[in-house]
């Protein structure tokens, strides 16, 4: 009985989870460069600008190569909002206040992801420890990177380092509705979040045993990202083996406070097109206050744009103790979901609830079939013993 009433609930949690799922949709809108007049590409780098506007909101997804990759997303509460950029002062990246919202009144909040350095570490004990062994970091501001690539929904950015061959690329996808990525680790995305691929290519490592790090830096205002939350699940339908995911959220209690978010699952690729092998895992370091002006000049997003400096960076370390090596396939992809409200978290599939009734209801069911023969047996014999007088 306890097994069908387990079963039961859990097939009302997934129809509630399932109903409760908006279809909620915004309308997209895509400009390359916003109010540069000259045929040339700006000097320095893209700027993209994505608006994604609702009924009574629009965000604004600002994607710029201008020093460091950085993400900028800023909510407000108008969707007639818009976004000024004064070129000359932009480029110069010495003043914030370069690009601008107007009506500055509608922001409601804005954070900012910067993709400050990548670090590669020489494992030679196999610990996965990235403390020691540390070679010079590439700083991804140095880096030389390609026009923006914009192919259907999402655009592409592609970094190379002076000093080595390879590439590292960012890969931003914005979305009008709910949905679920294609390729692994298959995320579940809102029309409120955006998603960006991140990956390594053919750069050369530095030792046989490298290992590497990436590290970011998420710039918010009132409400800073301070704290990762990790979030168990026992089903790895969309992600295999994978039964955590991280949320890179803001202190403040209560979900309904979470203002944006970064989440990710902690897995890598060491293929661009990977089979279940070329998983890897990932932990995170604890998030760390900075110093908001190292980041400044860092990025010219975030410089640009006057905001509250307030800064927490952590590293994403690819690969744990006894994983192959990045020398094995020179290749490490990962994925990261950034947005506003609440994460959006997996709920029960309706296979893995149809596995789970079939799992735990069939005993019952034999059970109570069981029951009823015996039951019915008893009282054949009844009949039987209450006729056997006439004979
Ligand atoms: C949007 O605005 C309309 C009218 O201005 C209002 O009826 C509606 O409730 C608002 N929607 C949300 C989600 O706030
Ligand atoms: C910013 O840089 C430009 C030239 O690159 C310079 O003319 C200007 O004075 C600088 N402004 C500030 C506030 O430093
Ligand atoms: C939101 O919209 C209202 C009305 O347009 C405005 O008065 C208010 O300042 C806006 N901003 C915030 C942060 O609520
Ligand atoms: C690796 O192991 C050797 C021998 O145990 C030790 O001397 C060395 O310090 C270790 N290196 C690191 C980076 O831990
Ligand atoms: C990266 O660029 C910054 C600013 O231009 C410079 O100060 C720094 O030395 C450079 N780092 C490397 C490793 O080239
Ligand atoms: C742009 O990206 C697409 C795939 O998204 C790729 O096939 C194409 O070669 C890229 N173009 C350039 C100029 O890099
Ligand atoms: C996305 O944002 C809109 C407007 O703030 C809200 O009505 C909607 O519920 C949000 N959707 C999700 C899935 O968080
Ligand atoms: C790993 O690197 C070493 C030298 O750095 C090279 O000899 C070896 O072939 C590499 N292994 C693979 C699988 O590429
Ligand atoms: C969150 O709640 C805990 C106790 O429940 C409290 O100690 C903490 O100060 C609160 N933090 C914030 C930012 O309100
Ligand atoms: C990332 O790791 C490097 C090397 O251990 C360290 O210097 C740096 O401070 C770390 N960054 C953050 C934000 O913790």
């Amino acid at each position: 009985m306890a097994a069908v009433l387990r079963s039961g609930f859990w097939a009302l949690v997934v129809l509630v989870s399932t109903s409760s799922q908006s279809s909620f949709e915004r309308q997209l809108s895509v400009q390359l460069n916003p109010g540069w007049t000259t045929t040339s590409p700006p000097p320095g780098g893209d700027l993209l600008h994505v608006r994604a506007f609702g009924d009574n909101d629009t965000l604004h997804y600002l994607f710029c190569s201008q020093g460091a990759p950085t993400l900028l997303l800023i909510h407000t509460n108008s969707s007639s909002s818009t976004v000024q950029v004064d070129w000359p002062l932009f480029l110069a990246r010495n003043t914030s206040g370069s690009l601008k919202v107007e009506p500055e009144s509608s922001i409601l909040h804005s954070t900012a992801v910067v993709f400050s350095r990548l670090l590669e570490y020489d494992d030679v004990n196999d610990t996965a420890d990235p403390t020691s062994d540390l070679f010079p970091p590439y700083e991804l501001q140095n880096f030389t990177w390609s026009r923006l690539n914009l192919t259907g929904d999402s655009a592409r950015l592609c970094g190379a380092s002076s000093s080595s061959s390879g590439v590292l690329c960012l890969q931003l996808s914005v979305f009008k509705t709910d949905g679920r990525g294609q390729t692994w680790p298959r995320l579940l995305h809102t029309a409120n979040s955006s998603q960006l691929e991140v990956w390594i290519d053919g750069l050369l490592p530095r030792a046989t045993r490298s290992r590497f790090l990436l590290e970011l830096q998420a710039v918010g205002g009132a409400y800073p990202l301070s704290r990762v939350e990790v979030h168990r699940s026992i089903d790895d339908e969309y992600t295999p083996s994978i039964f955590k995911a991280s949320h890179w959220v803001s202190a403040a209690n209560g979900s309904s406070d979470v203002r944006s978010f970064v989440q990710w699952k902690p897995v890598a690729y060491r293929r661009s097109d990977p089979a279940l092998e070329e998983a890897t895992p990932c932990s995170h370091s604890e998030p760390r206050w900075q110093s908001g002006e190292t980041t400044a000049a860092a990025s010219g997003l975030v410089q640009a744009f006057d905001s509250d400096l307030d800064t927490f960076g952590l590293n994403v370390s690819f690969g744990l103790a006894g994983e192959p090596f990045y020398n094995s396939t020179k290749f490490l992809s990962w994925t990261v979901l950034v947005g506003v409200g609440s994460p959006p978290v997996d709920s029960f599939s309706p296979l893995v609830v149809a596995i789970m009734a079939v799992g735990l209801g069939t005993p019952v069911v034999l059970l109570l079939l069981g029951g009823l023969w015996v039951c019915l047996s008893k009282k054949a014999a009844d009949s039987t013993t209450a006729y056997e007088p006439i004979n």
